[in-house]
């Protein structure tokens, strides 16, 4: 009887491990751990202090910080779906005209370098504070949401207990801090472990048994994701990101033109007064982040490039890409395989070509990436 229970039980499970060799197992583990440790970042003062994240979580859902009062940040970053609306391009409500680009989830967003698609600004906190103030977002006035502060006896408290000192007299400082705290309370939004990450650190300890649990189609997706598909060159790193630009041949045309992407976002960047370089950045002017913002240099080639997304919880953001326009992991998989060499820019050509995937190395590719969710 037992032995029969134990041998129905070994034949149904089969687990059985790749052989990776060396480099596959040394990419693989580069994919983690999970969470990563990152240090506060200087831009923003309050970041990892309680009172401020508290009064950011507040400000987060409350809808009288938009001209209309009917939006919060919450609206479009929905917690129950990973901090993003599951449109194709995000609206200011039901019958809105579509926006330009794909909301996308907040989690995870303390570790990104540029934000936005196309990297407009180089803080979380710059990134918060543009969404109020965008007319196609809350659409707010810095007066006005000062005057919602200024005007209410418990945010004022919550604003002393944050930044520990009465309200600025100046407008645009209290608006900023209102970004402060909006980007302290997001810099807690981590995503879950996920399956990969405990097959990821079985492979790093040398537990073989262990991995060998992570299923097979998975492992040979993982196999085509470091591997021939290079997908590990743009999607690095425990966030599957290395931060950066690119043009993966997704179209770019919108309504009345085109969404210069990178480009357009670099040309903001610099002109913006809340960037790294401005009088609002809480580092100091040698943080090499600021240093960073300084060079850069606009080129032809960031027309039309993108922010490499991370790819952690992709199972709960769909639809995909800054425009939303694949609607499945399937179709992300698709569009790999099948890519559009004429579309893409030499960067991306250096890197990408048609895969051409079997259908079963489709179906391994896409099981892989599910298991990069919870
Ligand atoms: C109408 C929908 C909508 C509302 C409301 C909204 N957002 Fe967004 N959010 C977006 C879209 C769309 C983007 C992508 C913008 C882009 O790339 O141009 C975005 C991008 C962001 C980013 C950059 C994320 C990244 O990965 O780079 C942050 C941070 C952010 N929003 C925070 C907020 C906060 C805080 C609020 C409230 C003050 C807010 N958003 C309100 C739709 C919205
Ligand atoms: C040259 C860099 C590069 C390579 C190589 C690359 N990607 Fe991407 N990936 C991007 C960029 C940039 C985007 C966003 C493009 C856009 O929105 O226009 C993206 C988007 C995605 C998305 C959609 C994520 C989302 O949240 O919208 C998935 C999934 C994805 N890539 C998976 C892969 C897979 C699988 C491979 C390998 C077959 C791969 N990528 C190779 C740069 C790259």
């Amino acid at each position: 009887m037992l032995a029969a229970v134990c041998c129905a039980a070994v034949a149904q499970a089969a687990p059985e491990l790749l052989d990776f060799s060396p480099e596959e197992r040394a990419r693989i583990v580069s994919h983690g751990p999970w969470p990563p440790v990152a240090p506060p970042d200087g831009a923003n003062r309050v970041e990892g202090q309680p009172a401020a994240v508290a009064w950011g979580r507040e400000l987060f859902f409350d809808t009288r910080l938009s001209a209309s009062g009917q939006l919060s940040c919450a609206s479009c970053h929905v917690p129950a779906r990973a901090f993003q609306d599951g449109l194709t391009t995000a609206r200011v409500g039901p019958g809105a005209e579509p926006g330009r680009r794909n909301t996308p989830s907040l989690l995870d967003s303390a570790q990104h370098r540029w934000f936005g698609w196309d990297g407009a600004n180089d803080s979380l906190w710059a990134a918060s504070l543009a969404p109020l103030l965008a007319r196609d977002e809350m659409g707010q006035s810095a007066p006005a949401l000062a005057a919602r502060v200024r005007g209410d006896v418990q945010s004022v408290a919550r604003y002393r207990r944050a930044f520990g000192h009465l309200l600025p007299a100046d407008d645009e400082q209290l608006v900023v801090d209102m970004a402060k705290a909006l980007a302290a309370f997001q810099a807690t939004l981590t995503s879950p472990r996920t399956p990969f990450d405990t097959f990821r650190d079985a492979l790093a300890r040398g537990d073989l048994r262990a991995a060998a649990s992570y299923p097979i189609a998975a492992q040979r997706g993982l196999r085509i994701f470091v591997g021939h598909g290079r997908c590990s060159v743009c999607h690095a790193g425990p966030n599957f990101t290395n931060g950066e630009f690119a043009d993966i041949g997704v179209p770019f045309f919108v309504r009345g033109g085109v969404d210069p992407g990178r480009h357009g976002g670099l040309q903001q960047l610099q002109a913006s007064r809340m960037n790294r370089l401005g009088a609002h950045n809480d580092a100091s002017p040698q943080d090499p982040r600021a240093v960073t913002t300084r060079h850069v240099i606009i080129e032809p080639r960031h027309f039309g490039e993108f922010r490499v997304p991370g790819l952690r919880q992709l199972t709960h953001t769909a639809p995909y890409m800054h425009n939303g326009s694949l609607a499945t992991i399937e179709d992300v998989v698709q569009h790999y395989s099948a890519l559009n060499e004429e579309r893409l820019h030499a960067d991306g050509e250096r890197i990408l070509r048609p895969l051409n995937l079997a259908p079963e190395q489709a179906n391994d590719l896409a099981a892989f990436l599910r298991s990069l969710s919870q």
